[in-house]
């Protein structure tokens, strides 16, 4: 199972993970307008030839914007979504990216709990954000560790990434 950078080859795949899973999916055509931007990082989960999972992260400056997270229904709780974001979260380093922010459904208790793992902290709330059908947007952030604390104890999502 290797992380990489999402290409065109792979939107059929993750297209149709997308038409699956959300009420609202993006289209190809929504996903490529991003890939070609210098401010965007999109990663898929590849196994095999198989897409398993992808996220997506738009940048300014020192800041990211979680856009997009999904593992294949039929490959969940199986890390693959924690493998994925602490990978996102390490390589986001590379381009400076030391805070990230992300919106959530307030119900999407699986999508919550993976956050939270990956050290995401609750700071806000926007009522009736979503629609279809209409719900609270938690909003939450991750701020990169102090070298010394991710070197330390090694509990940060620095860490070495190692395959679920
Ligand atoms: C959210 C999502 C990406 C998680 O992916 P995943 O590969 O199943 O997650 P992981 O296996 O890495 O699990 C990460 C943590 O979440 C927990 N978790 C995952 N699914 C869960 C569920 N259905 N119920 C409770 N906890 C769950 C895991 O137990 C793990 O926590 P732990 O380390 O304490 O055990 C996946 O459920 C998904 O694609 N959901 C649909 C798309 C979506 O909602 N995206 C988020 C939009 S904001």
């Amino acid at each position: 199972m290797t992380l990489r950078e999402m290409t065109i080859d792979d939107l059929e795949q993750v297209t149709a993970i997308e038409k699956k899973i959300f009420s609202d999916p993006w289209s190809k055509e929504g996903f490529l307008s991003f890939l070609i931007k210098d401010y965007a990082m999109f990663l898929v989960v590849e196994e095999k030839g198989a897409v398993l999972g992808y996220c997506g992260m738009l940048i300014m400056q020192e800041e990211g914007d979680i856009t997009n997270i999904a593992v294949h229904p039929g490959r969940r709780k199986e890390g693959i979504g924690r493998f994925m974001l602490e990978g996102l979260l390490r390589i986001a380093g590379d381009y400076g990216v030391n805070t990230i922010h992300l919106e959530v459904r307030q119900g999407n208790l699986p999508a919550k709990r993976l956050y939270d793992r990956c050290g995401f902290i609750q700071d806000g709330l926007r009522r009736n954000y979503y629609s279809d059908p209409t719900e609270n947007a938690v909003l939450m952030t991750w701020v990169r560790p102090a070298p010394a604390a991710a070197n330390g104890e090694g509990t940060g999502t620095n860490d070495v990434i190692s395959e679920p």
